[in-house]
């Protein structure tokens, strides 16, 4: 018998903790800056209603149908044809991102472990600055704490769908946000905190051209890890009975709030510090101990508390994605090749574990290996999130609008007619899978090329 998630909560939460990370935390607040703060909000809402939602329902109808992995499904619904290869493709892109990932998920270790030995505290902020940029850069500790992340990561997936994933995420999940509520408060108290949240709201719409749009979609797929298989993958646990229009909604919407609360939480913390909003990891790891250390002038208490609450909720929300990128490859052995849980879990460690390391000496000894004009980590970063992703989910909307016949696709949304309501909002959304979505990514991706 295969595994299913066990109640329409843990689907939730199985799915908002992979889409909740990284991209939640540093990624979307210093985007929401640069693309001129409200105006990017606003941009991200629509690629999140017209892009990112119809492809999350069409990789949960493609799962949910078939009941297998990325792989296995093209090969239930279209044997034999060149569509294998996108099963493929999905089975192999949350492999380099989790590669990369599990450097950053590293650095959450140990911060959490300097967070815990009050290491920030008496720091200026160019010896925080310096901190990250050795640590980052040497050789060995970065090498053992993303060992430890991706053993974490492979340690849960070993635990099955339901003992592993879904209880982890089932715990983790209301606590997760109960944290990052608790230092947004704290953010939110702080004087001079109003800049930062002007920083986030005022719409600049001269910020507004064809780059922005294009990274406001991109964030959108990233966010809700969409198009290389997760959702697809974890929504081949839902039971039959259960509605993925519900889940997929959820889903988005958690995303969505997690999102902003993280930007209202790191933020104001920035500005209120009097610090320029600097770029991607950076952003957290070289200013914000020493926000929370100099904040904390007063009590050294509250401000090892709030440091050890902040790494402590990268590590798990970086965590929750990075196990559902394992689970994509899992799925995969087990199913076509027949491995066992452990054995597969055990080769996929290998492989990303090596070219992770890769990616950590990046920053070090092996900076001056380019690709494409980029160190490894960045090639790896841009590569998936730039284009994997958004060609994934293109492929992914075709297939449903395009491939299965509309009868299957309505059989699988609607729970073959019993539910009302999904019956009722099917046109529409076989109009945004069919036409919409392939369209929006086909011109989104030629007018960032051709400006
Ligand atoms: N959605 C995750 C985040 O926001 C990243 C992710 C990408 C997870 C792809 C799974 C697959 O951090």
């Amino acid at each position: 018998m295969r595994e299913t998630f066990g109640s329409r909560f843990a689907v939730i939460m199985a799915m908002a903790g992979s889409a909740i990370g990284l991209g939640n935390i540093w990624r979307f607040p210093y985007l929401v800056g640069e693309g001129g703060g409200a105006a990017f909000i606003i941009v991200y809402l629509i690629a999140l209603v017209f892009l990112s939602i119809p492809i999350l329902i069409a990789e949960s109808v493609i799962g949910r149908k078939t009941q297998s992995g990325t792989f296995g499904a093209m090969e239930k619904l279209a044997p034999g044809t060149k569509w294998k290869w996108l099963g493929l493709l999905t089975v192999i892109t949350p492999l380099i991102i989790v590669s990369y990932y599990s450097v950053v998920g590293g650095w959450s270790i140990d911060y959490l472990f300097k967070a815990c030995t009050l290491s920030f505290r008496s720091s200026s902020i160019d010896s925080i600055g310096s901190m990250f940029t050795d640590f980052s850069s040497s050789v060995w500790g970065p090498i053992l704490c993303h060992t430890i992340f991706l053993g974490l990561t492979c340690l849960i997936v070993v635990g099955g769908v339901k003992g592993g994933i879904e209880k982890f995420a089932k715990i983790s999940m209301p606590i997760l946000f109960l944290l990052i509520v608790l230092i947004m408060i704290y953010s939110l108290s702080l004087p001079g905190a109003e800049k930062g949240v002007e920083y986030m709201l005022k719409p600049d719409f001269s910020k507004l051209d064809g780059k922005t749009i294009a990274s406001a979609m991109g964030q959108s797929f990233f966010s809700l890890s969409l198009g290389v298989g997760t959702i697809l993958t974890y929504a081949s646990y839902i039971k039959k009975d259960e509605n993925i229009i519900t889940s997929g909604l959820g889903t988005a919407f958690f995303d969505l709030l997690f999102a902003l609360i993280a930007g209202f939480a790191v933020m104001p913390a920035v500005f209120a510090a009097g610090i320029a909003p600097g770029a991607g990891p950076g952003l957290v790891f070289e200013t914000l101990p020493y926000i929370f250390a100099k904040m904390g002038a007063g009590s050294p208490v509250v401000s090892a508390v709030v440091s050890i609450l902040f790494f402590l909720t990268i590590l798990v929300a970086a965590l929750t994605s990075s196990i559902s990128m394992i689970e994509v490859g899992t799925a995969y052995l087990v199913e076509e090749k027949n491995m066992t849980r452990g054995k597969a879990v055990a080769v996929l460690f290998i492989g990303t574990w090596a070219l992770g390391v890769l990616c950590s000496l990046s920053f070090g000894p092996l900076n001056g290996l380019h690709l494409a004009g980029v160190t490894l980590f960045e090639f790896c970063d841009k590569l998936t999130s730039n284009y994997l992703m958004a060609f994934g989910g293109l492929l992914f909307t075709i297939f449903v609008g395009w491939k299965m016949t509309k009868k299957s696709v309505r059989d699988e949304i609607t729970n073959d007619g019993t539910l009302k309501g999904n019956s009722r909002l099917f046109p529409l959304l076989y109009f945004l899978i069919k036409y919409v979505t392939p369209i929006g990514i086909v011109v989104i991706f030629i007018t960032n090329f051709l400006i």
